[in-house]
């Protein structure tokens, strides 16, 4: 998950600062997190559709699926089957809690730390699972990894980011979370011939970003602002000079210690939002998780073999099939990289929701008109749903996928940037939970229906998008508000003269008479 969020606002200031070769090899080491993450992600469809899986842990999808006479929609729908993929993300909810708190308290590098042995202790279980509790508990120690690592590094890459590389380092995070996803699609296609073990090799993959998120995280430095932020100054100065390759930071540093005293001072963040005036961007940057994960792409991610299956494609060529929608994300995603500063969120959002309508209206159509209870679909229309489901990821990894990332992150003022993020990642996680332990049985229950369902939701979404949010691009995180949303046509009446300042800050022992 590409969140991305300072814990303290460096005053929009633009220092100069080198891209090292430390905050390069930090940040490599760092977005492990992410490949992890993505691996994660896509890896759970191929292995349920793997026949050697099914049989171990769910003996009667096995049989429902072989059973000529079973409903094509309904082979999979399971609930313990769905629990295997949505588990990781409850998980991943509550543990971004306390990895929140953990990373105040003590650091980006430890949270990392905790969220590598997570990881690796959710791995082992996974690959040597010899039955279902001890497979869902691997999958829980995973979302405990989730829920550390994508608190932290996303944190850790905007903090020790120059400023003028963050928004390019951002979305790279996302990338990294394609990536994974693409890994995972590729090693299933591998492994799935390889029985009975195929989905072991599957599961224990994951061992080798862990491993390298485990041991990278011995080697990296602190973030200066958590340092800072934890009294330990002098220290923070010193890597502030590390990660930017000289000896002259000081203005750098004043302004983390200063925005450090700030934020020190913001007792209560959640209060803050719940004010009138943090309401916009409360709604805003939750809704648009919610749109996020309602685009329908995790049913893509996690079920495409599944999904391809259900199709009458055969296992081989629908494993194949995911691995070319990866691919299609990964490439995506460079489109939002270089096109999210010039032509801005909006345009990105409008354009994809469109994209994303057509291509589910064609799929529930195909599949309505030809994909019976019973029947399988010819290869010709197979294929086209295949299309139609590429054209619909790309849309997604180059809007609604980074941009759901990028905007919660920015438009937030400092004193509820924190909890209004936690907010929005806790939304995301939410809603793919529901997604991942719900898709199977709407698919049985609703049938075709379930993509006319999707395309109701990007419709609402792509209004949403063009008439009530603020586009964001060029305009500095400090002046967010002023900026964009006491200009907006319908926000803007949030903003009265008397309630902008209603901020609440513990007064410190000086500011008292
Ligand atoms: C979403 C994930 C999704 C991924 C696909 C991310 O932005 O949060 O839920 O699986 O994109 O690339």
């Amino acid at each position: 998950m590409p969140a991305q969020i300072m814990s303290v606002e460096k005053g929009g200031q633009d220092f100069p600062a080198k891209l090292t070769k430390q905050v390069i090899v930090c940040s490599i080491i760092a977005a492990f997190g992410g490949l992890m993450f993505g691996y994660d992600i896509g890896i759970s469809g191929g292995v349920t559709s793997m026949d050697d899986f099914l049989l171990k842990f769910f003996p009667i999808v096995y049989k429902k699926k072989h059973k000529a006479k079973e409903n094509n929609y309904c082979k999979y729908d399971n609930q313990l089957l769905q629990l295997f993929t949505s588990s990781l993300y409850l998980a991943a909810v509550v543990c971004s809690f306390f990895a929140s708190k953990c990373c105040k308290k003590f650091g980006r590098k430890p949270t990392m730390q905790l969220a590598a042995i997570f990881f690796f202790v959710g791995v082992v279980l996974n690959a040597a699972a010899m039955n279902l509790p001890m497979l869902i508990v691997g999958r829980l120690c995973l979302g405990a990894g989730v829920g550390f690592g994508n608190q932290a590094v996303p944190l850790f890459i905007s903090e020790i980011a120059p400023a003028k590389y963050r928004g390019g380092l951002n979305i790279c995070f996302q990338m990294l979370i394609t990536l994974g996803i693409l890994c995972a699609n590729v090693v299933n296609y591998f492994t799935s011939n390889l029985h009975p073990y195929g989905w072991r090799i599957s599961l224990g993959g994951a061992a080798f970003p862990a491993i390298f998120l485990g041991l990278g995280s011995l080697i990296i430095v602190e973030t200066p602002t958590s340092l800072i932020e934890r009294g330990k100054t002098q220290e923070g100065l010193n890597a502030l000079k590390k990660i930017r390759g000289m000896e002259d930071v000081q203005k750098e540093y004043d302004e983390i210690h200063r925005a450090t005293e700030v934020a020190k001072k913001i007792k209560r963040p959640y209060r803050n939002l719940m004010k009138r005036s943090s309401r916009p961007q409360l709604i805003c940057g939750t809704i648009l998780q919610v749109f996020q994960q309602f685009t329908g792409i995790n049913v893509i991610m996690f079920y495409a073999p599944v999904l391809f299956q259900t199709m009458g494609l055969g296992a081989d060529a629908s494993l194949l099939s995911a691995v070319v929608t990866g691919s299609v994300n990964t490439v995506s995603t460079l489109v939002a990289i270089f096109g999210v500063d010039r032509v801005g969120r909006k345009f990105l959002l409008v354009e994809a929701a469109f994209q994303m309508l057509i291509s589910q209206i064609i799929t529930g159509v195909i599949l309505a008109q030809n994909l019976k209870a019973t029947n399988s679909i010819s290869k010709h229309y197979a294929y086209i749903v295949v299309i139609m489901i590429c054209v619909f990821v790309s849309g997604f990894a180059w809007s609604w996928g980074p941009l759901g990332w990028l905007i919660p992150s920015e438009i937030f003022p400092l004193e509820t940037r924190t909890a209004g993020f936690f907010f929005a990642v806790s939304m995301n996680m939410i809603c793919t939970f529901i997604i991942a332990q719900a898709f199977l049985t709407m698919l049985c229950h609703m049938r075709s229906g379930i993509f006319f369902f999707f395309a109701a939701w990007i419709l609402v979404m792509g209004i949403c998008a063009a008439f009530l949010l603020p586009e964001t691009k060029g305009i500095s995180i400090d002046e967010m508000n002023e900026k964009a949303w006491k200009k907006h046509w319908f926000w803007k009446r949030y903003f009265k003269s008397d309630d902008e300042q209603d901020v609440y800050i513990e007064p410190s022992t000086q500011d008292k008479p």
